[in-house]
């Protein structure tokens, strides 16, 4: 839209004669709400042009120093004023001269002293052009950041559903592999607490054993990235979680490695699972010490983020969602990512390390944790100057949880009766002989309603251990429900490789609910059973916030 008010009129008179001011001003008496400023060297007026935000330049023809003709091609060199109107004034009214004028660049050309009327209708028709090409100059540029910001926000979807469709993917097979390496873990330990092997057969085994380890460690990772893991999240502090790590992290980073940890002392809460944030941070540190080859120094920092009146340096960064977080930054002084590498780096098993050295999991299960806690990971790199990467994680009103000292359990069964809830059959089998073999009295059902039977039976049951998803009308939950109304004395243990959506509010397990973690060895299967029924628990309510799951970390 070209404007036709003058307000904006800024015009710029140029010429080595003081009285051209006063004709020029008395000229433009009928030009509304212009401003009139004048200089006489044009050597300094072509900054002026600038400085001044000139809308109109009238310039002399004949100046000692500098020409008109001069002055004009200075101010067309400079892409700041190359567009700015110029009117040429003159006493002579010569066609050649004129016309070197025009290739010279300016807008027009009048012979001095105009008519005040020509003076005002040829400054403004200028004044108008100027600013018609300033403001589209203006909205081609914000056309500009707006097409920017459509492709980054394009890019950034096309980035979510690319890791959702493979979490969709990892997910699904991380939870049938679960049960594949329970049946394989649970009938390999069988074998061994039936006993009669030879050495070589047992040797076998334990390299079968072995095996399956391998196996749950690569699932657990799947899961977390696919964000299924059945997370055990506690109200923490991660302050006191990074200070218990300490030891841990200077481990990993070596002797000639440098760590500065800040941790702000009135750091807020978060609610997360403590095994898998160690794991988190574990994984961080490693990925730095083999981006630093053993130097560099290590940076480790908790603060408060975001809220209503952050201090300065805890605003929240772009694709973090307004709220209040704890921040944990992990930064590191290493050889850095490039682009190419930074945009795939959350990807499961992408790596640029050397085969056998680094399965591309760490960062995809930092990815998958820190989503499914309800937070956000950001990771800044370049090349040559190191990685930072930052965790937010919700805050929690409540107060940190101290955690419950561990308790000496041994690892041995007994006489109490456990009812086994659980689809698939060779799982079932496996677990039903292992509990038998322990010495426990063990009742099976294939599913909810089957189990549901069994309790309402008036048969004694002390733990009714089941896995949470199941085929069939009557959840893994239902079934807890009416454990707590027909034998309140009992406890219930839940297994599963993947809790999405059934244990879990918002991705996470209530840290009442007792969970153990598919695949699970037998020795951490008969801890949580002696652990549930140690005496003094009188029943499903007296449940004790205990986090559950065994670390597994990464080797890089
Ligand atoms: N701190 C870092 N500095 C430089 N590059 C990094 C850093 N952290 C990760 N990377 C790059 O991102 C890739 C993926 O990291 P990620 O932790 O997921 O897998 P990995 O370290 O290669 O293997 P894993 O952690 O499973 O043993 C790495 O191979 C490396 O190229
Ligand atoms: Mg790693």
């Amino acid at each position: 839209m070209i404007e036709n008010d003058t307000s904006h009129c800024s015009i710029l008179l140029i010429d080595d004669e003081p009285f051209a001011q006063q004709i020029i001003e008395h000229g433009l008496k009928s030009c509304v709400k212009h401003v009139l400023r004048y200089e006489s060297s044009p050597a300094r007026a072509v900054d002026l042009v600038c400085e001044l935000k000139v809308t109109v330049v009238l310039v002399d023809l004949r100046m000692p120093d500098l020409d008109g003709f001069e002055f004009t091609r200075r101010l067309r060199a400079n892409p700041a004023t190359e567009h700015i109107p110029v009117i040429m004034l003159s006493s002579e009214d010569d066609p050649e001269i004129k016309a070197q004028a025009f290739a010279a660049g300016v807008n027009d050309y009048m012979v001095k002293w105009p008519d005040p009327r020509e003076l005002v209708a040829r400054v403004q028709y200028h004044n108008a052009a100027c600013i018609a090409r300033r403001e589209r100059d203006a909205a081609f540029a914000s056309l500009r950041v707006s097409q920017q910001q459509l492709a980054a926000s394009e890019s950034a979807l096309h980035q979510a559903q690319k890791m959702e469709a493979i979490g969709q993917l990892t997910g699904g097979v991380a939870h049938d592999f679960n049960n594949v390496l329970q049946i394989i873990g649970g009938n390999l330990q069988l074998l061994k607490m039936v006993g009669g092997l030879n050495e070589v057969a047992r040797n076998r085994v334990e390299m079968a054993l072995a095996g399956v380890e391998r196996g749950a460690k690569l699932s657990s990772h799947l899961l977390a990235f696919a964000r299924r893991q059945p997370l055990q999240a506690v109200v923490l502090n991660p302050g006191h979680l990074l200070r218990d790590m300490d030891d841990m992290m200077r481990r990993v980073l070596g002797p000639n490695a440098h760590i500065e940890t800040s941790i702000d002392p009135s750091l807020w809460s978060t609610v997360a699972d403590p095994n898998q944030l160690n794991n988190v941070l574990l994984n961080l540190a490693i990925n730095a010490r083999d981006a630093m080859g053993g130097n560099g120094a290590l940076r480790i920092r908790a603060s408060n983020a975001g809220g209503a009146a952050p201090s300065p340096g805890a605003a929240l960064p772009p694709g973090v969602a307004a709220g209040e977080y704890v921040l944990i930054e992990v930064a590191d002084t290493g050889r850095g990512m490039p682009p190419e590498v930074l945009q795939r780096a959350f990807e499961p098993f992408f790596t640029t390390k050397p085969v056998g050295q680094g399965t591309g999991l760490g960062l995809s299960m930092a990815y998958g944790f820190v989503k499914q806690s309800g937070g956000e990971i950001i990771l800044d790199s370049e090349v040559g100057r190191g990685t930072s990467v930052r965790i937010f994680l919700p805050r929690s009103e409540q107060d940190a949880a101290q955690p419950e000292a561990p308790v000496d359990v041994p690892l041995y069964g007994g006489l109490e009766t456990i009812l086994v809830v659980e689809d698939e059959e060779d799982v079932r089998s496996s677990t039903c002989a292992i509990l038998s073999a322990l010495g426990y009295e063990v009742l099976e059902a294939c599913d909810a309603a089957g189990a549901i039977a069994v309790v309402e039976s008036g048969r004694h049951i002390d733990l009714v251990f089941t896995d949470v998803i199941m085929p069939g009308p009557v959840s893994s939950l239902q079934l807890g429900e009416a454990v707590r109304e027909h034998l309140p004395h009992a406890q219930v243990l839940y297994t599963s490789g993947y809790a999405e959506g059934v244990l879990a509010h918002e991705g996470k397990v209530s840290a009442s609910v007792h969970l153990l973690q598919k695949p699970y060895h037998p020795d951490a299967l008969s801890a949580r059973i002696r652990h549930l029924l140690r005496p003094g628990r009188t029943g499903a309510a007296a449940n004790s916030p205990r986090a559950a799951g065994t670390a597994s970390v990464s080797a890089g």
